[in-house]
């Protein structure tokens, strides 16, 4: 009799057991993003609504073509952080200042803008043409050190509700980025030369992978990096440094020089992950290219669905020149439109890409043709 109780007793305890452990079946349980407006899913319209008069990433076309409506997304729909999301099995990442969201799966500090440097370095070298909001690196990562002790527990006897933060982070998918390109653009702005902006690279990618090392220290155990985009194929490049000298352009019509800063930067990102997953070999960083999938799409544009006549030129705007990008009269902005189907185009508003492109790249990242190791085979 009491040997029957105290069995049923155990099954009972065991089964409570189970039921804590058994309804997480997937690998990834969360998603915590980092980076500029490449990653950016609504942080940036959130800080700015309430300042600036007119945000246009607040603003239609913005969404049209996934959420029907602006979510702060600088695309016309979803950008690569929603695809990978969705194929993980997880809802889209939530921009960290929107309040109202649990973040229990993840959350998204990037924000339009945001530089890997820290503003104050900018200052240091008299640059004053900075990002208008306090979002570097390093500031995100403030603001997931803040958040992290509502999400896990580090104290040791933590229960169902509360995961362990080993465990927690561990199960966890991080992305750094994407950083820099920013950088590159602030230092370029303030009318610094290619050569002396090459300079500030190696500092910049160390911002990016002391982040990771900081993650790391959190019990980050999957982590992947962007580089860089083509800096030299974007509109807003196009238009702003046009050259008249056909010499400055490469067979596809991308200002040279702004893709070999670029390579620059992911070589440098490249070998610098290389020595984190050499220091660190439990913890598996992924390193993702938008690079040689952009120049894929401008090499082949038929071959992914886009228009071969419109690679280079922005999708939403308002007129203005050869690339369709006029910064006075932006995507967002009175007057600008989008062009009739957005998933023929690689370019959204002339900085961005469309949520085709981005889908494409998702693709190569989630399997592996662009991504070292592919995300998913860290999926299982
Ligand atoms: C910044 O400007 C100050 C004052 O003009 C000058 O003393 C300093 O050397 C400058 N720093 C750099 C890095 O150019
Ligand atoms: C940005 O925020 C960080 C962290 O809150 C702070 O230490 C830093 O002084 C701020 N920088 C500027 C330029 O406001
Ligand atoms: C962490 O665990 C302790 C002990 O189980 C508990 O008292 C505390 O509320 C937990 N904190 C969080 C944030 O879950
Ligand atoms: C950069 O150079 C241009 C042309 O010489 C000038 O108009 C502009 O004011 C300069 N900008 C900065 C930030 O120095
Ligand atoms: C391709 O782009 C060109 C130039 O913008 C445009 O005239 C043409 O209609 C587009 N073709 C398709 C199939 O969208």
């Amino acid at each position: 009799m009491s040997t029957s109780i105290a069995a049923v007793l155990l099954l009972v305890v065991s089964c409570l057991h189970c039921a804590c452990a058994v309804h997480r079946p997937k690998r990834f349980t969360s998603i915590f993003s980092f980076g500029d407006s490449y990653a950016d899913t609504g942080n940036f319209v959130r800080l700015a609504a309430p300042l600036v008069p007119l945000v246009p990433f607040n603003n239609l076309p913005y969404g049209e073509t996934f959420f029907g409506h602006p979510t702060g997304r600088a695309s016309d729909g979803r950008i690569v952080l929603d695809f990978i999301a969705d194929a993980l099995g997880l809802p889209f990442v939530p921009p960290s200042l929107a309040k109202e969201q649990s973040f229990t799966e993840g959350v998204n500090f990037a924000v339009v803008g945001a530089t890997a440097l820290d503003l104050a370095f900018f200052l240091q070298q008299n640059i004053t043409s900075i990002p208008p909001f306090n979002s570097s690196l390093s500031v995100q990562l403030g603001w997931f050190e803040e958040l992290k002790p509502s999400l896990c527990n580090t104290t040791k006897g933590y229960t169902c509700m509360y995961a362990g933060c080993e465990d927690y982070m561990g199960k966890s998918l991080f992305f750094m980025g994407e950083f820099g390109g920013n950088d590159h653009v602030f230092f370029l702005a303030a009318n610094k030369t290619v050569d002396q902006t090459r300079a500030y690279v190696p500092t910049i990618v160390n911002a990016i992978t002391d982040g990771v090392e900081r993650l790391i220290h959190h019990g980050a155990k999957s982590i992947v990096v962007p580089g860089i985009l083509p800096t030299g194929c974007i509109p807003i490049m196009l238009t702003l440094f046009a050259s008249p000298d056909p010499s400055d352009y490469d067979r596809y019509g991308c200002l040279e020089k702004f893709n070999g800063l670029a390579r620059y930067h992911n070589a440098l990102l490249r070998r610098q992950v290389q020595a984190l997953r050499c220091k660190y070999p439990y913890t598996k960083i992924v390193l993702a290219d938008y690079y040689r999938p952009i120049l894929a799409f401008l090499k082949k544009p038929a071959r992914f669905g886009f228009n071969s006549s419109s690679t280079l030129v922005a999708c939403c705007g308002a007129g203005g020149g050869k690339y369709n990008y006029n910064p006075m009269a932006a995507c967002g902005f009175p007057g600008a439109t989008a062009c009739a189907d957005p998933s023929k185009a690689v370019s959204w508003d002339g900085i961005h890409l469309t949520e085709s492109a981005y889908k494409d790249i998702a693709g190569t990242w989630l399997r592996g043709s662009f991504a070292k190791p592919p995300i998913l085979s860290l999926a299982h």
